[in-house]
């Protein structure tokens, strides 16, 4: 049992956990089933700086109602893909669960078990606020499932992480990639949370996510390494994996746009009004920095964020100097926006920390 006993922070985090599970109804559901679309004014859903398409052509053509209605709809795209990620990672942890109530330390499975109790409440509340958004537009899930063509990258997640858990007997590799996911989320969260015009309701619900996910986040970091440490040879496979991965994941617009990602944003577009060639047309100018060749402040700031997280992580890595700087210079091309100056003094995010509200 000498691989679990480096599984003691789970002891930890469950005890942080047990203060606010009897409450999930209270801090999610409750306020989910209270928020009232129709009385969302002008208040917004989403960072208006990270709004998809913010500042460009296409963003000026647009009323300010479709404004709005962008503001939102990018908040549900967000929030669904978050759901389903979550509903993703809920299978792939309660697959580790069962490994580790059989072969390791229940008491770490259990801990797995609750994080799969806490995403459950996360994916029903979003769900709530997201049908009644879509219902003040006149839309319904399926409009919005069939805009969001990226849904699929969370089934396919599951899927290989399925497969090679099921070949190693273990999900050490999926352990391993859960960092950046957290952390993609985690930018995007929190600049919603201080976005100064924000639904306070939604706002409340996002906070209460924010606290929970920020724990769920310090099991990735420690579970990580834990977990790399236990992939023996496939240490250096894995972490060229990592770096690829983690160079993928973006907010706002990436030089490494997925043509899955591309549909979404461009479908999005299409759902507040615009014809689809000329969303198609808007997307390309936007990805390719056309109009804007620096994203808007906020955007800037949060793709720093990640980049930087994202080296501080690789820097922990017990790995050879030559494999971590190939996996920074790897993250850093994906990232070549921000990393090219990334020693320049420059507004950076500051999180403090959240209470329950
Ligand atoms: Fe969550
Ligand atoms: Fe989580």
């Amino acid at each position: 049992m000498a691989a679990a006993a480096t599984f003691e922070f789970t002891r930890r985090l469950q005890l942080v956990s047990d203060r606010d599970v009897e409450r999930l109804d209270d801090h999610f559901l409750a306020p989910a089933r209270a928020f009232d679309a129709s009385r969302l004014g002008d208040d917004l859903l989403f960072p208006l700086e990270m709004t998809w398409f913010h500042g460009e052509p296409i963003w000026h053509e647009l009323s300010e109602a479709q404004r709005l209605m962008l503001n939102r709809l990018t908040f549900c795209q967000s929030y669904f893909s978050t759901a389903v990620a979550e509903a993703a990672t809920n299978t792939l942890n309660f697959q580790a669960a069962l490994q580790t109530f059989i072969r390791e330390d229940p008491e770490v499975a259990l801990y797995m078990a609750r994080e799969v109790v806490e995403e459950t409440t996360h994916i029903q509340s979003f769900l709530i606020v997201i049908r009644k958004v879509l219902a003040h537009y006149g839309l319904g899930l399926d409009d919005l499932r069939r805009a969001n063509v990226s849904l699929s990258l969370s089934e396919r997640y599951v899927q290989a992480h399925s497969l090679l858990g099921w070949l190693r007997g273990n999900l050490d590799y999926y352990y391993f990639t859960r960092f950046p996911l957290n952390v993609n989320q985690k930018t995007v969260e929190r600049c919603t949370i201080d976005e100064p015009r924000m639904h306070p309701g939604v706002r409340s619900i996002l906070k209460n996510h924010a606290i929970d996910e920020a724990r769920h986040m310090q099991m990735s970091r420690a579970t990580g390494k834990v977990a790399l440490a236990r992939l023996g040879l496939l240490k250096t496979p894995a972490c060229v994996g990592f770096a690829h991965f983690a160079a993928r994941l973006y907010i706002g617009r990436h030089a490494k746009d997925g043509a899955l990602q591309r549909g979404t944003r461009t479908n999005t577009l299409a759902l507040v009004g615009v014809p689809i060639e000329r969303a198609r047309q808007a997307y390309a100018a936007w990805r390719d920095r056309t109009n804007q060749p620096e994203d808007p402040p906020l955007v800037r700031a949060g793709r720093r964020y990640y980049l930087r997280q994202m080296n501080e992580y690789v820097d922990e890595l017990d790995v050879a100097p030559r494999l971590r700087r190939y996996m920074q210079r790897v993250i850093a091309d994906g990232y070549a926006d921000v990393a090219a100056d990334f020693a320049r003094p420059e507004r950076s995010l500051e999180f403090e920390d959240l209470t329950r509200s």
